[in-house]
């Protein structure tokens, strides 16, 4: 079959319409994965992670993520590790990724923050549950405002 030049141009457009709605389609299907992963990721705070390796205060959020995690558990049988960490005092002078992260409200969420932890070791067994889950609020409060990333990760730390 000879096809007749109208008709060949015809073919190739349809072609070309084709090719260019499937490169468009999954190039928002694309985005939109993208914005998925960006939304659940922990290691987030709407911002790519620093190529220069991870802040002070970022490799400390994951270990104050890993503890209350485990306190988690802890709490839901009962119990408590008996030591307060120390180390999560440094949240007031840990280096962030971006130094415009510590706004002015960064030191009165952490001072909320620290102060709920306190009140958690020092709970009496029935409210443990409920001080814990303040701990989990002090982190989403902070994070609301200086890191929405982790937001979604945080809340799942709640005991329901
Ligand atoms: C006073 C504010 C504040 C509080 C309270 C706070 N965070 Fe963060 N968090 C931040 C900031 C700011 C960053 C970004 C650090 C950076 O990129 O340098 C961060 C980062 C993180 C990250 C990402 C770390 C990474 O790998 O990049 C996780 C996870 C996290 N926080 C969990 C928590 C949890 C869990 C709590 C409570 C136990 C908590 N945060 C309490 C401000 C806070």
């Amino acid at each position: 079959m000879v096809l007749s030049l109208k008709n060949k141009f015809t073919v190739c457009f349809t072609l070309l319409v084709f090719v260019l709605l499937a490169a468009n389609c999954s190039g928002d299907a694309k985005k939109k994965e993208e914005e998925k992963a960006k939304l659940d990721s922990i290691a987030s705070c709407n911002k790519p992670l620093n190529p220069n390796g991870d802040s002070e205060l970022a490799m400390l959020m994951r270990e104050m993520m890993s503890s209350a995690s485990n306190m988690r558990e802890m709490v839901k049988q009962g119990n408590l590790p008996d030591k307060f960490p120390e180390e999560f005092l440094k949240i007031h002078t840990a280096q962030p990724t971006d130094s415009e992260t510590k706004k002015a409200s960064f030191e009165d969420f952490a001072d909320n923050y620290i102060s709920n932890l306190n009140a958690l070791y020092n709970s009496p067994k029935e409210d443990l549950t409920k001080n814990y889950n303040a701990v989990v609020n002090a982190c989403a409060s902070c994070h609301s405002q200086h890191c929405p990333g982790p937001l979604k990760a945080i809340n799942k730390l709640k005991i329901e």
